[in-house]
């Protein structure tokens, strides 16, 4: 399925477009196929930590109603002015609060899609998380969550020669490289299905994003930009490359 994406995202309507990178190409996929299998309705979604709304507003262009749960106003207040310029504000509410206590700011099995990207690695407290975007769908609704690579941290690390960083980023049980860490763990394949599995949610996908765009010299993205797309396509979804990601995407179902 992923790697007809490009085909797929050329000649479809209602998701317009986001563009097509290495970074959003593989969750764009999994998510047009639950777009699809819900054509007939317009969903109400649900995207925490969502930031400056680089999915809420295609979400909301293709006529879905997005509220944004993000901790930091400078963000919401991107992600207003980028509906706006989008012709989608009215589709589009931004609420600033903090993951970690969504449970008092949605309201329960209400969601048709939530949306959690890159926002586990830096919560205090993952499992709360994660069983709150579980009680926020309705049965039978999805999740799309986005995590940190546990591998590629200390891949990336050893091939800029920071191979001190790389040993302590493997021996950490977290996967990080200690307190001055930007993230606060990180998570290999297992152990964010586990995560899911756990609240309640089937994991039904797993894919790597960015398996190889971050190590390879800029010059090869740059220079060959679709031939690295459709490699990455075809990795995402294969073990071992898979798991070696930058990121690992997960969707995942509440049962109905
Ligand atoms: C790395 S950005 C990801 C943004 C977006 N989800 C994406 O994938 O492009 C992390 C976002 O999570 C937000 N965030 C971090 N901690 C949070 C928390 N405890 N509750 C809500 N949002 C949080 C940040 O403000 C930021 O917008």
């Amino acid at each position: 399925m992923v790697t007809r994406l490009v085909e797929v995202e050329q000649t479809r309507g209602r998701l317009a477009g986001p563009p097509l990178t290495p970074r959003t190409a593989v969750i764009w996929s999994v998510l047009r196929a639950e777009l699809d299998r819900r054509a007939d309705t317009d969903l109400t979604v649900l995207d925490v930590g969502g930031g400056t709304g680089g999915f809420a507003v295609p979400l909301a262009q293709a006529g879905h109603r997005v509220t944004v749960v993000d901790a930091n106003p400078d963000a919401l207040a991107a992600l207003t002015r980028r509906a706006a310029d989008a012709g989608v504000a009215d589709r589009v509410r931004a609420v600033q609060g903090d993951g970690d206590a969504l449970a008092g700011l949605v309201e329960p099995a209400s969601v048709d899609l939530v949306l959690c990207h890159a926002v586990l690695e830096v919560v205090d407290d993952p499992v709360a998380v994660v069983a709150a975007l579980a009680g926020a769908l309705r049965p039978g609704g999805a999740a799309s969550v986005l995590v940190a690579g546990r591998a590629a941290a200390v891949l990336s690390r050893a091939m800029t020669g920071q191979l001190d960083v790389a040993g302590l980023l493997a021996a950490d049980s977290a996967g990080t490289a200690g307190p001055r860490d930007t993230l606060r763990r990180r998570f290999a394949a297992d152990e964010a299905a586990a995560l899911l599995a756990a609240a309640g949610l089937e994991v039904e996908e797993l894919h790597g994003v960015r398996v190889l765009t971050d190590l390879l010299p800029a010059a090869v993205g740059d220079g060959q930009p679709a031939a690295l797309l459709e490699l990455e396509l075809a990795l995402a979804a294969q073990p071992p490359w898979r798991d070696l990601a930058a990121q690992l995407h997960l969707f995942a179902r509440r049962r109905a």
